[in-house]
């Protein structure tokens, strides 16, 4: 079972009016789900869109609904609610409620919250706050809107969304609520520290697959991932993230952009026209080593019993391309990142790569034990030595790769 994400940490979840408050019954399960304890607040249009019955059921708290509840031993729901919280959600956020936070107003719970939670204080760590915007899509377009919300980003909050789409007035566009999954993980990426804030990391991941024929063709048993766990921990980490990824059903992690291709010499084109404005490229793809003369048509057998004659070419080594850019450069950018998937002899063959490709990092695994899991076991092997990382979550191995990589990059000067 995956590591909760969430263990130990207090969130606030706010709701404001708006029909999108179904959403976020389901939103309080997956924060729970993920081990956080969850103080759910509501306003009073959100009472009219969902009963705090409902909240406090799923919460397994009672709701806090008033600024005046003298059940507050220090009557100040206000600031204890706002101390306690690791981090404060408002979903959805209606219109109304956001031009609210852009004026500083404070007539009820929530917003009064909102306005003193922890922001500058010496003495206590900062609050996040995200707002997931919910709303018809002329209200969200609105230049009032915009402006407001533009208001309560430089004042420090956080913006969610909003997704586009079918809305519940029947109309199509901007303005939808994020879906509680997407939420929930905005929510474990804001509360992620920010090592790799405002540096420019590309991934390779997946398999390639090398067509024969319009119907036939050669790939191999990497699921991608490992490599799509780097991007969204990479991402988590405040990276501007691209994602080149070989043919795998698996959803874009958050806020990463996603470059899909087939074959080894297309993710070569589109790693090769990103590498160079790069800080780190993390090669996790298992790039097929050869491919076949592919034929026009399909290939009939012929009943002889003869065996197809398959011309094969060796693949651009599109790691060993990206080193050469990194060596030949004075900052040594991109830090680059290989992967070895042995099935033997780990040490030695990834050692051997570091080498062989110039590389300052590569991580061993034996690809047999971890192709399609959601563990792995990884060895990390650079001039210093070797480090093994124990069996762990795909996601949290990523976490600790993205950390050494930081670690790395402000070692060699002017990282993050
Ligand atoms: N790699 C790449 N392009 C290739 C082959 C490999 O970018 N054409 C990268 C992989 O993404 C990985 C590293 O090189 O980061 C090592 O890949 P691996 O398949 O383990 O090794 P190879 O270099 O192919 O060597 P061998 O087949 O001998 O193990």
């Amino acid at each position: 079972m995956a590591t909760p994400q969430l263990a130990g940490r207090h969130i606030v979840l706010g709701l404001s009016g708006g029909i999108a408050c179904y959403k976020s019954a389901e939103l309080v399960r997956l924060l729970v789900k993920q081990g956080a304890s969850v103080q759910v607040v509501m306003t009073e249009a959100a009472c009219q869109f969902i009963t705090p019955l409902t909240m406090q059921a799923l919460s397994n708290r009672p709701v806090a609904l008033s600024q005046w509840d003298l059940r507050e031993p220090n009557a100040m729901a206000h600031i204890n609610l706002s101390r306690q919280a690791d981090a404060i959600l408002v979903a959805p956020a209606s219109a109304d409620f956001i031009a609210k936070l852009a004026q500083g107003r404070a007539d009820e719970l929530l917003s009064l919250l909102c306005l003193a939670r922890p922001q500058h204080a010496l003495a206590l760590a900062p609050v996040p706050l995200l707002l997931a915007p919910a709303m018809n899509r002329e209200m969200w377009a609105h230049p009032a809107t915009q402006r407001n919300l533009a208001q309560a980003r430089a004042d420090g909050a956080a913006i969610l969304g909003p997704g586009a789409g079918d809305q519940a007035c029947g109309e199509v566009g901007d303005g939808r609520m994020l879906e509680a999954a997407e939420l929930c993980d905005a929510l474990i990426a804001a509360l992620q520290p920010k090592l790799l804030a405002g540096l420019r990391l590309l991934v390779s991941a997946g398999p390639t697959f090398e067509a024969i024929d319009p119907v036939r063709g050669v790939t191999n048993l990497s699921s991608g991932k490992m490599g799509f766990a780097i991007a969204r921990a990479a991402a988590e980490a405040g990276a501007s993230v691209t994602l080149v990824a070989g043919p795998v059903s698996l959803a874009t992690p958050l806020g990463v952009q996603r470059i899909d291709v087939q074959s080894a010499l297309q993710m070569h084109d589109a790693v090769l026209a990103l590498a160079a404005q790069q800080d780190v490229f993390v090669a996790t793809a298992a790039v097929a080593d050869w491919r076949p003369t592919a034929q026009a048509q399909k290939i009939k057998k012929d009943g002889s019993g003869r065996l197809p004659q398959l011309q094969w070419t060796e693949n651009p080594d599109i790691l060993a391309a990206v080193a050469a850019i990194a060596n030949a450069s004075p900052a040594r950018r991109p830090f680059c990142v290989g992967f070895a998937a042995e099935s033997q002899d780990l040490a030695r063959h990834a050692r051997d790569k570091l080498l062989r490709k110039g590389l300052p990092l590569v991580v061993g695994n034996i690809g047999p034990a971890t192709f399609g899991r959601d563990d792995n076991s990884l060895l990390l092997v650079d001039a210093a030595g070797d480090r093994a990382l124990p069996p762990a979550d795909k996601l949290d191995l990523a976490r600790t790769l993205v950390s050494e990589i930081a670690r790395r990059l402000s070692e060699q000067g002017g990282g993050a």
